[in-house]
């Protein structure tokens, strides 16, 4: 080991090592703060939580094998440090603009990946509700590669049970997320829970149909798998708000 040559030492820091890069970005009118949370024993990524302004763009390389979910935070009054504060939607808890491995509370959309099992696996999970539109596009990679375009602002059409009202800088008093039946009413067939365990019975509900009718190809419901997972190898992955 000690005889080789320095450089060949080090050519797995990079290249082999960079699974993907997510490149994080906002189309929102507002800033976002985008957190990050790991699966299991995966590393953590820029800390678990960075800020986002309007047309901003981030890249964010994650290691071989890497699994976990980005979601969007929105009105967030970080201090002048940027470190401190909290937000109206997808707050991770303890006031912080890194969640370091904490996620955000629901309503949140989030997009959720599992990379090289062997294949890519993503999709993006409205199961908890919605704060902003969340959209998956790969490059690059071979496969099926299919872009998860959820680009409908859910918060216009929200019934009534599921608003979270909240203060947003553009438009004041308004619906700031919009919760799912399951978390809004914690009922079994909502959840896919107890009976309801079972995709032969747990079925789309009145209130799921409303998010699978703005958002196609995202998870309305516990058992969506068939529409709203997919599969890609080798891509990097654009992650756009709004
Ligand atoms: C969130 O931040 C605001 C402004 O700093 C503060 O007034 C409020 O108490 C905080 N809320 C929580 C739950 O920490
Ligand atoms: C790719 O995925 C889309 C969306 O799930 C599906 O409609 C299509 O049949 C898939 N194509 C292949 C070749 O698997
Ligand atoms: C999804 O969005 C991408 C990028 O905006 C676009 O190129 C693609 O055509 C869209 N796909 C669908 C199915 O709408
Ligand atoms: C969904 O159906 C329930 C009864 O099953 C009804 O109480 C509720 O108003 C309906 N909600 C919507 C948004 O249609």
């Amino acid at each position: 080991m000690a005889s080789y040559p320095l450089f060949l030492v080090l050519l797995p820091i990079f290249t082999g090592a960079n699974a993907a890069v997510f490149t994080l970005q906002n189309r929102c009118k507002e800033t976002v703060w985008p957190g990050i949370l790991s699966g299991s024993g995966k590393p953590l990524l820029m800390s678990g939580g960075l800020e986002l302004k309007p047309d901003q763009k981030t890249d964010v390389p994650a290691p071989t094998g890497w699994s976990g979910r980005f979601w969007p935070r929105t009105g967030c009054n970080f201090d002048q440090s940027g470190k401190q504060g909290n937000c109206t939607t997808g707050d991770c808890g303890g006031g912080l603009l890194e969640c370091g491995g904490t996620g955000g509370a629901p309503p949140v959309s989030l997009a959720e990946f599992t990379l090289d099992s062997p294949l890519d696996f993503y999709d993006v999970s409205l199961v908890d509700g919605f704060n902003v539109p969340v959209s998956i596009i790969p490059s690059g990679g071979s496969g099926n590669c299919s872009a998860v375009n959820c680009t409908s602002n859910l918060n216009l059409e929200c019934p009534e049970k599921l608003q979270v009202r909240g203060y947003d800088k553009s438009n004041g008093e308004t619906t700031v997320a919009c919760k799912s039946a399951c978390l809004a009413f914690n009922e079994p067939q909502y959840c896919c829970a107890g009976e309801f365990n079972n995709p032969e019975v747990c079925k789309p509900s009145n209130y799921s149909e409303i998010f699978k009718k703005a958002c196609p190809t995202s998870y309305s419901y516990p058992y969506d798998d068939a529409t709203s997972t997919f599969t890609c190898k080798g891509a990097n992955y654009l992650i756009i708000f709004c």
